[in-house]
């Protein structure tokens, strides 16, 4: 406990000691699962319709449109530049990603996949959860081969697992036309979804992960698509999705805690990030925003949230103004806010200890 609180006290004087010249890593790597939220361009090596390697994607990006669903830096971008890694985790699928290149962390996200191997299903290709679990296995054979068994299983353990799914179970399967799960209840579909995650997260466990950070579903029913294809006045969010994310997150939270003191040795902490954004876009002069419902790059109606961001779309003027990207995702201001509060935040937004705790912790 006093290192807990000892962490929280001590972050934010970290950060700025090492925003410019700290050298070391916090963990030894980051392995990053999830969807398009995460995805720093997996997709552009599978046939997909969901794909972003090209503008407006990345107009804020050092490297241009990788394939990262945002105009800037991922959450997960920004949780590498918080805990010192000078580089971003390579995508599994580039060629590139092998040998010393993965000995700081990879990451499998996929845009459009999600828990379920189903879900996403209208996109074609995408990775789902148990693939990229499959992708993890390759990569930690790999790195005990490299670094020798002792060695590689102590990276292993030692590591940040971000686990960012679910989104798309929703948005992109049970509320999606021609969802194979549509006929499901409200609450048979999370007990579908989360007995599925369960068996995932104790599957990374059984691989060797240690430290789990698991981001809730964000308040979907406020995303620029959603107001737009429920044709919705005054950017009024989707009460029936945010109430569905909201007690799916519920039972993530629970699923959370359950892990962490079943299985010996791990932590696992739970990241809301619903919480975050549902402040931000109902306090937006708060974080600096003006615009909370429009997304700053996309095509059709009130919200420009029928198509995603492409060079055919329409881009907003001022970037830093928008909570939205696209249709979908958050921009580069809006995810830093989301990191910090994942990173730094206390127990309205990181449940029980943040992601700063989370790695500095004894386990
Ligand atoms: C998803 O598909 C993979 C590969 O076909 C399979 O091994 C796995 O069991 C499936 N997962 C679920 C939850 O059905
Ligand atoms: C794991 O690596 C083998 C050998 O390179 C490859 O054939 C297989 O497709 C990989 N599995 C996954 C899930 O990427
Ligand atoms: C939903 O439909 C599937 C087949 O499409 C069926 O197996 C399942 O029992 C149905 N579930 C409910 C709750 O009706
Ligand atoms: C939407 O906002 C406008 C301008 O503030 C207001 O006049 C109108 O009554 C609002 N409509 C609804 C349904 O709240
Ligand atoms: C967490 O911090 C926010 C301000 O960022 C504050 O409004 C909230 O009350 C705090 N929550 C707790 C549990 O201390």
């Amino acid at each position: 406990m006093s290192a807990i609180l000892f962490g929280r006290s001590v972050s934010l004087l970290l950060h700025l000691a090492c925003w410019s010249s700290c050298q070391a890593q916090l963990v030894p790597a980051i392995f990053s699962f999830g969807d398009s939220l995460a995805d720093p361009g997996n997709n552009n090596y599978i046939p997909s319709l969901s794909k972003a390697n090209f503008p407006h994607n990345g107009v804020d990006f050092p490297a241009g449109p990788t394939g990262r669903f945002t105009n800037g830096r991922t959450t997960v971008d920004l949780l590498g530049e918080f805990l010192g890694f000078k580089y971003y985790l390579p995508p599994y699928l580039a060629p590139s990603t092998k040998g010393s290149a993965i000995l700081n962390g990879v990451n499998y996200a996929s845009g459009s996949a999600g828990i379920l191997n189903s879900s996403g299903y209208l996109f074609i290709g995408r990775n789902p959860m148990d693939l990229q679990l499959a992708q993890f296995a390759n990569t930690s054979a790999e790195i005990k081969q490299i670094l020798g068994v002792e060695a590689g299983e102590k990276l292993l353990s030692q590591a940040l697992y971000w686990v960012n799914m679910g989104s798309n179970d929703f948005l992109d399967n049970y509320f999606a036309p021609f969802s194979p799960i549509g006929n499901l209840s409200s609450e048979q579909v999370n007990a579908l979804v989360l007995g599925t995650y369960e068996q995932q997260l104790t599957r990374l466990y059984s691989m060797g992960a240690r430290r789990f950070g698991v981001a809730a579903v964000g308040p979907l029913g406020c995303i620029p698509f959603e107001l737009t294809y429920t044709l919705a006045v005054n950017g009024t969010c989707d009460q029936t999705v945010n109430t569905q994310i909201q007690s799916f997150n519920v039972g993530l939270e629970a699923l959370v805690n359950q892990l962490s003191s079943q299985l010996s040795g791990a932590q696992f902490t739970f990241l809301d990030a619903y919480t975050i954004v549902d402040t931000i876009i109902q306090n937006p002069s708060d974080y600096g925003f003006t615009i909370v419902d429009i997304g700053c790059c996309g095509i059709g109606g009130e919200y420009r949230g029928a198509l995603p961001c492409t060079p055919l779309a329409t881009m907003c003027d001022e970037r830093t103004n928008y909570v939205f990207w696209d249709p979908y995702h958050p921009t580069d201001k809006a995810n830093i806010i989301i990191a910090d509060r994942f990173y730094y935040g206390n127990t309205t937004f990181a449940r029980p200890i943040n992601v700063f705790e989370l790695v500095t912790m004894q386990l």
